[in-house]
């Protein structure tokens, strides 16, 4: 029986989007302080929302959160499933989104925690919008969504990527190359300028900033003249150079999809033909999302995760639970949907690398 505080008593938790290191405290969390402090009955649904548009779920028992604070990915699978994106009926003519409402009343849930990216929370926000009780907690390693200070699984991925930027200086001494990293990060650029500070990175190109690769190639000449044998260049995934940056969306996403090799090998192969130095790509790409959580994503996961038990017992629905200050509070769904925080120029981290002397590409 659900505890006289608690104004929920059975409640469905999924995940969405990318994995993330820090998905399996955070469902730990959720459901370990809803049990224990109210009494609640969790219920796991696979796959993200595919899960919950077909029904696919089953109980979480306390065995089922054993040993989660420490494991990476996440035991409830995850999926890219967009119930209102282009939504087809089903045989029966059952859209996905009534098929979800029919799932909530079936496995008799009071409530929804959706743990996701800006995809996943924006999808929440619409069933909030459509009657349902809906939690989201902030999970992505590309720290894109607003008016949280920090998602969990970005600190892991910060320390995957600087790891792997330490390693390739040896390399890149050796060789005298120029050695480009491609980082994740969707379409802002925070691993990118964080991993590339943390590295030491000698030029760091995200979104945010446009970039001219003759510009790149000079400082690097430059640096090759004063002595330094090779040159680190991190580059973001979303990276775009100053023509791409006056497309519209619709033309930039077709040029990107036409690409046959990922930015990382595109601006390799421009700095070689510009310098006529050496150049090497490393693309960290999922390295960046497996393994097991920094001990920081394993408390920010679990601070969330507490929260959202509380916002559950309190009916405190179509929230995010959010970071702003070192505190955690709830911000409305319907605030957050279809947005995107890209770092803003005037951003400390962007003033650090700029008076280091890190060429940014502009
Ligand atoms: O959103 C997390 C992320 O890893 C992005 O950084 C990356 O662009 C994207 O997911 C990759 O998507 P997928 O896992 O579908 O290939």
């Amino acid at each position: 029986m659900a505890n006289s505080k608690s104004k929920v008593k059975r409640f469905g938790i999924l995940t969405s989007g990318g994995d993330a290191p820090g998905l399996n405290a955070a469902i730990r969390a959720v459901c370990r302080t809803a049990k224990i402090q109210y009494g609640m009955d969790a219920v796991g649904i696979r796959n993200g929302y595919r899960g919950l548009i077909n029904g696919d779920m089953f109980d979480i028992t306390s065995d089922s959160l054993v040993g989660l604070l420490t494991e990476g990915g996440t035991i409830l699978g995850t999926s890219r499933e967009k119930p209102f994106k282009n939504p087809v009926a089903d045989s029966k003519g059952k859209f996905p989104v009534d098929r979800i409402k029919e799932n909530y009343k079936k496995h008799k849930l009071d409530a929804l925690v959706c743990i996701g990216g800006n995809g996943t929370n924006t999808t929440a926000s619409l069933l909030a919008e459509e009657g349902l009780n809906v939690i989201g907690l902030p999970k992505t390693i590309d720290n894109d969504i607003v008016k949280t200070d920090m998602t969990f699984g970005f600190h892991t991925a910060l320390d995957v990527a600087t790891d792997a930027i330490d390693r390739i200086h040896t390399t890149a001494h050796s060789h005298s190359r120029i050695m480009v990293v491609e980082v994740m990060g969707h379409k802002a650029g925070w691993l990118g300028l964080y991993s590339g500070i943390a590295g030491g990175g000698d030029v760091i190109l995200i979104p945010e900033i446009p970039y001219d690769i003759n510009h790149v190639a000079q400082r690097i000449m430059e640096r090759k003249k004063a002595g330094k044998n090779f040159s680190i260049v991190v580059v973001a995934e979303g990276a775009k150079n100053k023509e791409e940056a006056l497309m519209d969306k619709k033309k930039f996403k077709k040029a990107r999809a036409e690409m046959p090799y990922s930015i990382g090998y595109r601006v390799a192969h421009e700095l070689e033909e510009a310098t006529s130095l050496e150049s090497r790509v490393t693309v960290l790409g999922y390295l960046q999302r497996g393994g097991t959580p920094s001990p920081y994503d394993r408390l920010l996961a679990t601070q969330y995760g507490t929260a959202a038990a509380h916002f559950l017992a309190d009916g405190d629905f179509g929230k995010l639970v959010a970071l702003q200050n070192s505190k955690i509070t709830g911000v409305p769904l319907y605030e957050i949907a279809g947005k995107v925080k890209n770092i803003p120029l005037d951003h400390a981290m962007i003033e650090t690398a700029r008076e280091l002397g890190t060429c940014l590409g502009d």
